[in-house]
C-alpha cells in the first residue's frame, strides 16, 4: 500500500474497501463523494462502478463498513450522490445506500441545491423536470449522539425590523438543510486541470465546520483530485483520503498545497441569497399585516 504525506493530510493509494493502515476508532469525519455507477472511467481496472449495480452497491457497502470500524464513538458519515436516470429508468442511488447501510444510523439528509445545474438533454427528452440538488446524507455511528455539532450561522435576516428582535439568537441564525453552491463550470474543471468529478470546496468545508473541531481526524474513501483534503488542510484538520488511481497524485499534492480560505457562509444560505426581493426591509408577517389593512381599506370604500 503505497503512502503519501502532504502536510497535515495523509494519501493512501490503494481501494478504500482496505483500509487496514488506519487505526480503528479513530476517524471523527468521513466526508466523500463515491464513484458514479457506470457513467466514467476513472482509469483503474480495480475501480468501483464499472460492473452491476448490485456489485457497485455491494462494493460501496464494503467501504462504508471500513469506514465504521475506523470510526471514533460520535463519528459521522456524509456521502454525497445524486440518484441518476438509466437507459429510462430512475436509479435511485441515494435511496438503495441507505436501505443497504448496516450498523451506521441514518440520520439526516442535507440538500447541495445547485443554482446553475445544466439542463439535462435526456429528462428533457423524458419530460422530466431538471435536476437541481443533489444529495448528502449524514450517518452516525452507532446511533450515538455524541457528534459535535459546530452549528454555521449567519446574521439574523430581519433583525432591526423585526418586533421579536429581542428574542432572536445574537450569534445569528442557523443555516437550514438546503445549502446553496455554485457548481464548477465545466470550462473551468478543464482550464484548472480539477478532476472531471470534483466536489465544491464549500460542500466539504460546511460538513468539516459542522461536525469537527480543530485537530480532528477527516477521512475520504474516494478522494479523487483532492478536494476534502485541501479543506482539511486549509481548516487545520488531520486528513486522510484514499485513492485508487495513483495517476492522480501530482494533482491531489497540488491541490493541498493550495491557499483556500473560509467561504462567507451567507453565501451557503439559501434565505440570504435567494428568496428576499433586494431593498425589502419589512418582515413577512408587517407585509401580509399592510395587505390587509390595504384590503379592509378597498372594503370600506366600496362599502360607501
Ligand atoms: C466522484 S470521484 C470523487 C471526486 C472528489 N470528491 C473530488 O472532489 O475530486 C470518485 C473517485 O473514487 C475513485 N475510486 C473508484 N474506486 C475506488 C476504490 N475502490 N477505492 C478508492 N478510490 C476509488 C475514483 O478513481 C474517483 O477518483
Amino acid at each position: 500500500m503505497k503512502i503519501k504525506k502532504i502536510g497535515q493530510q495523509t494519501v493512501y493509494i490503494n481501494s478504500s474497501e482496505d483500509m487496514s493502515g488506519v487505526k480503528e476508532s479513530s476517524v471523527n469525519l468521513f466526508v466523500t463523494s463515491p464513484p458514479y455507477w457506470n457513467l466514467k472511467d476513472y482509469g483503474n481496472a480495480n475501480q468501483i462502478g464499472d460492473s452491476s449495480y448490485d456489485e457497485y452497491l455491494d462494493r460501496m457497502s464494503k467501504v462504508w463498513a471500513e469506514c465504521y470500524r475506523v470510526a471514533a464513538d460520535g463519528a459521522v458519515l456524509v456521502i454525497n450522490v445524486n440518484d441518476r436516470r438509466n437507459k429510462g429508468k430512475f436509479i435511485p442511488i441515494s435511496f438503495d445506500i441507505v436501505s443497504r447501510m448496516k450498523d451506521w444510523e441514518f440520520w439526516d439528509h442535507v440538500i447541495w441545491y445547485i443554482p446553475n445545474a445544466l439542463p439535462q438533454p435526456n429528462h428533457y427528452i423524458e419530460r422530466l423536470l431538471d435536476n437541481k440538488y443533489e444529495s448528502c446524507l449524514v450517518f452516525i455511528k452507532g446511533g450515538s449522539k455524541a457528534y459535535k455539532f459546530n452549528k454555521v450561522r449567519v446574521p439574523q435576516k430581519y433583525a432591526v425590523a423585526d418586533p421579536r428582535a429581542e428574542k432572536k439568537n445574537p450569534k445569528g441564525r442557523c443555516v437550514g438543510n438546503i445549502i446553496r453552491i455554485p457548481a464548477y463550470r465545466p470550462p473551468n474543471i478543464k482550464e484548472m486541470g480539477y478532476h472531471v468529478a470534483a466536489y465544491p470546496e464549500e460542500l466539504a468545508a460546511f460538513f468539516i465546520e459542522t461536525y469537527t473541531d480543530e485537530g480532528d481526524v477527516v477521512l475520504d474513501p474516494f478522494l479523487g483530485s483532492g478536494t476534502t483534503l485541501k479543506v482539511s488542510q486549509c481548516m487545520k484538520r488531520n486528513g486522510i483520503g484514499f485513492e485508487i488511481n495513483e495517476d492522480f497524485v501530482p494533482l491531489i499534492e497540488k491541490r493541498i498545497n493550495e491557499y483556500w480560505e473560509l467561504p462567507d457562509w451567507k453565501s451557503l444560505d439559501i434565505l440570504h441569497s435567494a428568496t428576499m426581493t433586494t431593498g425589502n426591509k419589512a418582515p413577512r408577517k408587517a407585509q401580509f399585516a399592510d395587505k390587509k389593512k390595504d384590503k379592509d381599506q378597498v372594503n370600506m370604500d366600496l362599502d360607501d
